[in-house]
């Protein structure tokens, strides 16, 4: 992708008419699709991870809108979910949201404020970060992330 696309590419910001937070049920039941396999993903990371005391969750492409949160969500609670089966102290878990720059983060942050506020009485706390730029470059330290999730974003090419 091109440093001028990177600069201005992005979906409709805010929730009017045209937003693609309005417009995006179609890749709302992509993700639904999803959940199974972040599910499954998450029961083979717990095994693998036996004792981490944190786990770092991503989402590449996050956009703005009510799919937002929800790769990450799932995620979040599959691994509470296993913890509580498994009787172990859930880890400290870590939420980084990813899009291009101009992406409307202002609607993330409020509704990923309001997501981590409400996983306070859940548990270890969620927290949480928001990482703006291009998923075709180096966005996260190495070795940093142990469970990456996208929909309908990867296909955007360089
Ligand atoms: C069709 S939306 C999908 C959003 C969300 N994942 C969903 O399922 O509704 C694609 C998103 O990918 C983002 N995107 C495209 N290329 C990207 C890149 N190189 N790095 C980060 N985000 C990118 C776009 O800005 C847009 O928000």
């Amino acid at each position: 992708m091109t440093a001028t696309l990177v600069e201005t590419l992005h979906m409709v910001p805010g929730d009017g008419d045209t937003s693609y937070a309005r417009n995006s049920t179609i890749q709302g039941g992509q993700q639904s699709n999803l959940k199974p396999m972040i599910e499954e993903a998450v029961v083979s990371l717990l095994n693998d991870n036996d004792g981490a005391t944190g786990l770092a969750i991503a989402d590449l492409g996050c956009s703005s809108g009510p799919n937002t949160l929800v790769l990450v969500s799932t995620a979040v609670a599959a691994v509470r979910r296993r913890c509580s089966e498994l009787r172990r102290q859930p880890p400290e878990l870590c939420v980084h949201l990813n899009d291009l720059p101009n992406n409307d983060f202002n609607l993330v942050t409020k509704s990923l404020a309001t997501y981590a506020k409400a996983q306070e009485s859940l548990g270890p706390p969620v927290l949480t970060s928001i990482v703006p730029g291009s998923f075709h470059a180096r966005l996260f330290s190495k070795r940093s992330l142990h469970l990456v999730c996208s929909n309908a974003s990867l296909q955007w090419l360089s």
